[in-house]
């Protein structure tokens, strides 16, 4: 016995109107098909192959990214689900008494649990095949399940080739199956294309298995959704929505606030733990991890993103960032691919943050561009501070050490190193290298022109005001 997993993604999926294969859309952090091949994980299928048609590199691409030891099927025309079931097999090594799950690469939302229901029942001598099936509002373009009078599946049929009164069956096919391998393959065999579309369907083999004397069980699904198919981006919206509230649901028992769980969209790739407060409008992409306790919001974006315990990042967009413990970002901050942020530090409100680690405790509050530069701990970068990394052709370090105090308005031009405990002065251009200790002025002397207004702006409210202070000064009413 085994068990052999096999996905349909042959279909073009003309509905999406789309560039990109219908499989290879996204939702939450994962293409249709990684969310299928994730639910069937807990298969543990010594086999998964997945049958192509259109685009049919891209779609391989993304399947082996997921299990590169995942086998592909090429159908080069649309001959039906079970044409493309019976090609999958001719191309593995599947002995009659396996079990084979089908399953189509466009139901993202189906869960490991339902496959393991399935599963279970169909793994028993007198059942060849078991199938997904869901109670549904609108029927409408689903295969209609007919059942026997010991409620058991007498047979599916498509709604293009149902009568009146199948086509008032609210029960569905969802295109999702368990079989015993060996009465699949005889079935298969003689499925005919003699229906509406001209297809050798799949669901023909649930009717010619019954007849070989084995029974054909239903598994309703627990809730409809499970079998949504993805056909075009109003569903792909829906499945979003779906998937959004099931990943929200599953952090909030496993201990996260979340205070606006509509507004909160958390990737399925992401990690949690527990007392980690998400606020309103935020989401959290990609392989990112929140340590205990932090707070994350409101209108926080966060992509690939390591975040500390008891961090606090408010209003802003981090994009493979490290944020240390108990350090705060923003708000309104731009965190870009290789920011890291050590314990304590700060980066607070429109600050850009490039390929830089900011030491412990050191804080960069106001107004900033940092890029490609290393700063030590506990030291603290004056408001509107820029490093001024390219010269139009390469890129620059800049060097700041421990305990250093960069005054408001600074240009530090990089290459430029500025030593520990060092200071420099307000509105510096920093060309050369400070050395530890010294205080950094680079600066012209300023010089003031007196009388320079009431001469050249005669007359005008700031020669009038100049004035009054004049006469101040010198006592005149
Ligand atoms: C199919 C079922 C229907 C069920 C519905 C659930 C059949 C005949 N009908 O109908 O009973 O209610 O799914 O969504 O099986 N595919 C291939 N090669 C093909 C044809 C299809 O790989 O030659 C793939 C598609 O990419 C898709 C899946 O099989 O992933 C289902 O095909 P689709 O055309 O969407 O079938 P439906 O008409 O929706
Ligand atoms: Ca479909």
């Amino acid at each position: 016995m085994g068990r052999v997993v096999i996905l349909l993604a042959a279909g073009e999926g003309t509905r999406m109107r789309s560039d990109v294969p219908k499989v290879l859309h996204t939702i939450l952090g994962r293409t249709l098909i990684g969310h299928v091949l994730c639910a069937t994980e807990s298969l543990s299928a010594s086999e998964r192959i997945v049958v192509v048609g259109a685009k049919s590199e891209e779609v391989t691409a993304e399947v082996l990214r997921y299990d590169s030891r995942a086998k592909i099927a090429h159908q080069e025309r649309r001959g039906g689900t079970g044409h493309a079931v019976r090609i999958a097999l001719e191309q593995i090594d599947c002995g009659d008494d396996a079990t084979v799950v089908v399953i189509a690469g466009d139901a993202p939302l189906i869960t490991g649990h339902s496959l393991d229901r399935l599963v279970a029942l169909c793994e028993n001598d007198q059942v060849g095949a078991a199938v997904l099936t869901a109670d549904v509002d609108d029927p409408h373009g689903y295969g209609r399940i007919i059942r026997d009078p010991e409620n058991g599946i007498l047979r599916i049929v498509e709604e293009k080739d149902a009568d009146a009164d199948e086509r008032e069956v609210h029960e569905v096919n969802s295109s999702i199956y368990a079989f015993y391998a060996g009465a699949l393959k005889r079935a298969l065999a003689d499925i005919k294309p003699n229906n509406a579309q001209s297809e050798e369907y799949l669901t023909d083999a649930i009717e010619i298995i019954r007849a070989s004397g084995k029974k054909v069980v239903p598994v309703v699904a627990d809730d409809y959704f499970e079998i949504l198919g993805v056909n075009n981006r109003i569903q792909l919206a829906e499945a979003t929505a779906i998937m959004r509230d099931r990943i929200n649901l599953h952090w909030m028992e496993a201990g996260v606030t979340l205070i606006d769980p509509p507004t909160t969209f958390i990737d399925a790739t992401v990690e949690l733990e527990s007392d980690v407060t998400i606020k309103p409008g935020c989401q959290i992409e990609g392989v990112s991890r929140i340590g205990r306790g932090a707070l994350i919001g409101p209108d926080t974006r966060l992509f690939n993103c390591e975040v500390g315990s008891d961090a606090v990042i408010t209003k802003s967009e981090c994009d493979g960032a490290t944020i240390g413990r108990h350090a705060q970002v923003g708000p309104y901050s731009f965190l870009r691919p290789g920011a890291h942020l050590g314990e304590g530090a700060k980066v607070g409100s429109f600050v850009e943050v490039k390929n830089s680690s900011i030491g412990a405790g050191s804080k960069v509050p106001h107004l900033s561009y940092i890029g490609d530069a290393t700063i030590g701990i506990e030291s603290n970068i004056g408001a509107g501070t820029i490093t001024a990394n390219y010269d139009g052709v390469a890129k620059h370090q800049t060097v700041i050490g421990d305990h250093v105090r960069i005054g408001s308005d600074n240009i530090l031009i990089a290459p430029v190193e500025v030593g520990d405990g060092a200071y420099t002065a307000a509105g510096s251009a920093i060309t050369e290298n400070v050395p530890p200790g010294a205080m950094g002025v680079g600066r012209g002397q300023q010089r003031n022109i007196l009388g320079w207004v009431g001469r050249k702006r005669a007359g005008s409210d700031s020669a009038k005001a100049a004035e009054r202070a004049g006469n101040e000064e010198k006592g005149v009413k």
